[in-house]
């Protein structure tokens, strides 16, 4: 199994360009199920999970080809099969977002339930209750979730917890039903608009997107469209943490500060520099960390995918640090890892109290997600000695060639083919 060998610690300088958004690339895939005209999406980031929506896209007879960095996607013939197997929707939870478009599209589709996860529970009930409220009925069997409707018709949902594939689902299912549909407690990501966007220049009628409420006003087709997936704003974001992390410099060309507006908050707050430009943003820290307590939220609360990244910067804050997680209830999974290279941290439920700042050491860690695996990564380039951050499949699911990238801001960080013995 591939590991990173990371030698620390180094200090973060340079510039870096954020990749496409993986949570917008995602669901934009899977809205060319919805169109039996070409659709054209630039920006999609070279990682695992995108290559699994475009299996599972290909499986379910949508045809793409790539060229020059634009991937178009043609769903003229979607016959047979309508089904999303287990073997591809356990790797990728995200998978359940080709049910709304399967349905709205066809009139049936067969989808496995996700199963557990390692940050949470993770249920889909919003997105089934939802589809219901559309019209569909829907049933689970034998691990599978099975949706029907010869039309979806519009109607009322509210969420009773704002989801943010939950959101995306329904709302592009809504956009094929006959008449008018009103999604209420809607998740408000930025990755929501950019769907939207991209639904609109398709043909759709949606309205509200990025706010609580969502209406939509469904058409019969939707013909073709191109369209470029925003920047990355977790990726963005994990690098603006290591360059604090490492008193260093760093610029993110892409990165928009509206979207990241919760962390800029804390880490200005915590003593870094910020600047912020049509360009990109650019951080420097050369004091002292001051400690900031967050809690993590829905947007525009502070990003549960930051929250493992940012436990990691605590540890080199002068001070204790509260740190919250509200969305999922299992996500301190790096915590004891980061103990491991000598963080002081203590968990109590759903709070974290750092205390810092502590030396960190070099260790062997592993993590069991994707943001965990790039606080690790962010631990050991802070860290004195040798880091081997073990099962990076998870990085390599949301992080565009992470190594690469660190390494031209000067990190030492390497792939090994094997973790050492
Ligand atoms: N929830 C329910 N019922 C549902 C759906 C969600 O109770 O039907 C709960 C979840 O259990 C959770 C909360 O609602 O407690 C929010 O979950 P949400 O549905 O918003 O998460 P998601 O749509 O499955 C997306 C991102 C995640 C990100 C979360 C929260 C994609 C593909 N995934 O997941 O990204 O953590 O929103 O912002 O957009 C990642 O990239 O590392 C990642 C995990």
């Amino acid at each position: 199994m591939e590991c990173f060998r990371i030698v620390g610690p180094n200090r973060i300088q340079g510039e870096v360009t954020a990749g496409g958004a993986k949570n917008a690339a995602l669901p934009a895939l899977a809205a060319s199920l919805l169109s039996d005209g070409p659709l054209e999406l630039s920006g999609l980031p070279a990682v695992r999970d995108i290559r699994t929506m475009r299996h599972l896209l290909g499986h379910l007879g949508v045809e793409s080809e790539e060229r020059a960095g634009v991937v178009r996607l043609q769903a003229t013939d979607l016959a047979r099969p309508d089904d999303a197997p287990y073997e591809l929707v356990k790797t990728m939870r995200a998978s359940i977002l080709v049910l709304g478009p399967l349905v709205a599209r066809l009139g049936h589709a067969r989808v496995s339930l996700p199963g557990g996860c390692a940050i949470g529970v993770r249920p889909i009930d919003q997105h089934l209750a939802g589809l219901e409220a559309l019209g569909a009925e829907v049933q689970l069997e034998h691990g599978y979730v099975t949706a029907r409707a010869r039309r979806l018709a519009g109607g009322a949902f509210r969420f009773t917890v704002p989801t943010v594939t939950g959101t995306e689902n329904l709302m592009m299912a809504a956009c094929l039903a006959k008449g008018t549909s009103v999604l209420d407690n809607c998740a408000r990501e930025p990755e929501i608009r950019d769907l939207a966007t991209l639904l609109n220049k398709m043909g759709a009628r949606i309205q509200g997107a990025g706010e609580e409420r969502i209406e939509i006003e469904g058409v019969d087709r939707l013909p073709s469209a191109s369209h470029r997936v925003i920047p990355d704003r977790i990726e963005a974001g994990t690098y603006l943490l290591a360059a604090a992390m490492t008193a260093g410099e760093i610029f993110v060309r892409g990165a928009i500060a509206a979207d990241l507006a919760p962390l800029l908050e804390k880490l200005a707050e915590s003593g870094c520099d910020l600047e912020a430009s049509e360009a990109g943003l650019r951080l420097r820290r050369t004091g002292e960390l001051k400690p900031q307590d967050i809690l993590t939220a829905p947007h525009p609360g502070f990003p549960t995918d930051l929250q493992a990244q940012y436990m990691a910067l605590m540890t080199q804050a002068t001070g204790l640090s509260t740190i919250g997680e509200t969305v999922f209830e299992n996500r301190f999974q790096h915590a004891p890892e980061l103990g491991r290279m000598g963080a002081d941290i203590h968990i109590h439920g759903t709070f974290a109290k750092v205390h810092g700042p502590t030396p960190l050491s070099g260790a062997r860690v592993m993590a069991t997600d994707l943001r965990a695996s790039a606080c690790l990564v962010l631990a050991g380039i802070a860290a004195v000695g040798e880091t081997i951050v073990g099962r990076i499949y998870h990085l390599d699911r949301g992080y565009e060639g992470m190594e690469l990238k660190l390494q031209r801001l000067g990190a030492m960080v390497e792939r090994l083919p094997a973790e050492p013995t």
